[in-house]
């Protein structure tokens, strides 16, 4: 799929960047045309004869070549692209790209380019874990950049840690991926309940739980990136909407319930990745409850349940997933979830397994399908997990 693609590959002033030229020759192995742009701190760890032998195209890294004045157009370059990757991307790249401080040719290309854009940090442990660059990868990502999560190991710095560069191979196979699947959700209509719900029990106080949403808008970012229609019906997060995508906020589950019930009968696959309330207070109460020296009873009451009443609603040809996030008898509880909702598949979340929990950027899955095939996947990280998602509908339901 590689063939023919124009890629900009953007370097900065990373170690890994001596795997960049290992990335540029596999890029040019699989048939792409490389032009690179490197960070003037890129230049310190690689040099720029070693990139344009390999590419046969001078590397760019200034807006003007110092000896001739010729002046490099960052828009031609950005137009001229159908990817532009950006591999190893520093912290400092990653926060300019994310704030639009272009004071260098790469993050103005970045700026110009009205292609896919993937980035793969590297940097050390503390720096990828840092709140500063999380807050800029979810800034991008929501912007609809894909960004390539960097793999765990001894990292330079002596430390041992996420924050290695993804290796080139794998790089080149996402992006071949990418280009294999880009429209084949085209004109399919995806709904994706993502997030907690708050239950209101008065003005200031609810019942909620520790769901981020991170789950349902990788789901989300990944159909919209196959060219999916995509609303995503989110509870209270703290996320961005990923672009292109529709966002409908909603608070409680019975919220929640009205819209995506509204949406379902026009949506051709529906994910409910949500972790609704199950219960919610009776009452409201209309003030702020005071303190007593009593203790109290709240009473609760069932909330619907979203994903058994599209169960009930589902017609021929439309395509209904949920998640059960299982603490005992796993695949059994899955599975009766599975038939008493009338889902096409279910994908089951271990709370057993370490790492993948509420909140995290990682999470283990298990997807069990009607007829009873399983498939295990490996611990990844959340947008990985989407990926798989999508690509199991696709494969399973589209082909
Ligand atoms: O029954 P349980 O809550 O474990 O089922 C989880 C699945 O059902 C998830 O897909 C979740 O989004 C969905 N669900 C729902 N409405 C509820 C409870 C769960 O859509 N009230």
């Amino acid at each position: 799929m590689l063939e023919n693609r124009k890629i900009i590959l953007g370097i900065t002033g990373s170690i890994a960047a001596y795997k960049a030229v290992y990335l540029a020759r596999t890029l040019i192995k699989r048939g792409a045309e490389v032009q690179v742009v490197i960070t003037p701190s890129g230049k310190e760890f690689i040099t720029p004869v070693t990139l344009s032998s390999l590419t046969q195209k001078p590397v760019i890294s200034e807006f003007f070549t110092a000896n001739t004045g010729e002046w490099h157009s960052h828009v031609d370059l950005g137009l001229w692209a159908d990817a532009m990757l950006v591999a190893p991307a520093t912290a400092s790249t990653i926060a300019k790209m994310a704030n639009g401080i272009a004071d260098n040719m790469l993050v103005t290309t970045y700026l110009s380019a009205r292609s896919p854009v993937f980035v793969a940090p590297a940097m050390d442990f503390d720096m990828y874990r840092h709140p500063t660059t999380r807050r800029n990868l979810d800034l991008l990502r929501s912007y609809g950049n894909h960004i390539i999560e960097p793999a765990e190991g001894a990292l330079a710095s002596g430390l041992e840690g996420k924050g290695r560069m993804e290796e080139p191979e794998k790089i080149a196979d996402i992006l071949d991926r990418f280009f294999d699947e880009s429209g084949s959700f085209a004109g399919k209509r995806v709904m994706v309940t993502a997030g907690p719900t708050y239950e209101k029990i008065d003005p200031v106080r609810f019942i909620g739980n520790y769901s981020s949403g991170k789950m349902g808008y990788a789901i989300a970012a990944a159909f919209a990136a196959r060219g999916a229609d995509v609303t995503l019906v989110s509870g209270p997060v703290t996320l961005s909407a990923p672009a292109g995508v529709k966002r409908v906020d909603v608070e409680s589950a019975r919220e929640m319930y009205n819209v995506a019930t509204a949406c379902f009968p026009d949506t051709d696959i529906a994910v409910m990745c949500a972790a609704v309330a199950d219960f919610a207070p009776a009452q409201t109460a209309v003030s702020k409850i005071k303190r007593g020296t009593d203790g109290m009873t709240l009473q609760l009451v069932p909330n619907p349940d979203i994903a058994a009443a599209l169960g009930k609603m589902k017609k021929p040809g439309q395509i209904l997933a949920g998640f059960a996030l299982e603490s005992d008898n796993e695949e059994a509880n899955a599975r009766h979830k599975l038939e008493k909702k009338n889902l096409d598949f279910i994908v089951l979340n271990s709370l057993a397994d370490k790492g993948a929990c509420f909140g995290g950027d990682n999470n283990k899955v298990t997807v069990i399908s009607r007829s009873g095939d399983i498939k295990a996947c490996p611990m990844k990280s959340k947008s990985e997990v989407a990926e798989d998602i999508v690509t199991y509908i696709s494969e399973m339901f589209l082909k």
